[in-house]
């Protein structure tokens, strides 16, 4: 079991869990591991090579390479800014295809390893809890009705620039989540040794406090 104390916080897709996560590591002075962009940059690299997002051992392999910098906020793949050209809908889509590879998540998994350092990690994803990080001493299983997930959703996509369209983003959603729960390896689902935490009535400030309770709570018991 590493020494370096790890929180995870796990939950499908714009349940709000990237900004949590990213909060509680800035309020504790810890690392930050957002871990679905990976999967992101991965689909993004494979489609810039013309390979196919199911094309397995070679997806597997450019997973493996990846030339990424995690420059505070900016994301740079081979040196190319790309840190919104991974929020796009399509990459998303590609992330949640490519993440469905046995072989690209078992090559991603040391790079995931690498960013437990001290004083300390909070990873966010799908299983960070369940086979990245099985030791952590806090998970988090966070998420939130379709519904509100969608529309929060849609509000960051028309920050963005972009013209989203709830309907479709609701539908998007509910097939990308259900990709990540049906998959055979590392599906999305809440562990038994994970807190829920709903946030579908909950601002993020609320959030945030009530990890960073759990988190006082672990560290006294
Ligand atoms: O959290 P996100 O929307 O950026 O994740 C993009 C995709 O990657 C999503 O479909 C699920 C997948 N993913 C995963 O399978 N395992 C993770 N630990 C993180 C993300």
């Amino acid at each position: 079991m590493s020494f370096v104390p790890v929180i995870t916080i796990d939950g499908p897709s714009a349940s709000g869990k990237g900004t949590v996560a990213q909060r509680v590591a800035a309020a504790l002075g810890f690392h930050y591991l957002d871990s679905g962009a990976l999967y992101r940059l991965t689909a993004l690299a494979a489609e810039r090579r013309g390979l196919r997002w199911r094309d397995e051992l070679e997806v597997a392999q450019l997973a493996g390479d990846l030339d990424v910098v995690f420059d505070g906020a900016a994301v740079l793949l081979e040196g190319d800014n790309v840190t919104e050209a991974i929020r796009s809908e399509t990459v998303g889509i590609g992330a949640s295809i490519v993440a469905a590879l046995p072989a690209v998540r078992s090559a991603l998994l040391a790079r995931q390893h690498a960013f437990a350092e001290v004083p300390g990690l909070v990873a966010d994803g799908r299983d960070m809890g369940s086979v990245v990080f099985p030791d952590a001493r806090l998970k988090v299983f966070l998420t939130a009705s379709a519904e509100a997930r969608a529309e929060r959703r849609c509000k960051q996509l028309s920050a963005a620039g972009e013209q989203p369209d709830l309907a479709a983003i609701t539908a998007d959603l509910e097939s990308r989540d259900e990709r990540d729960r049906s998959r055979a390896v590392a599906p999305l689902q809440q562990w038994p040794d994970a807190l829920l935490l709903d946030t579908t009535n909950m601002g993020i400030d609320e959030a945030v406090e009530q990890v960073l309770r759990w988190w006082k709570d672990v560290l006294s018991a």
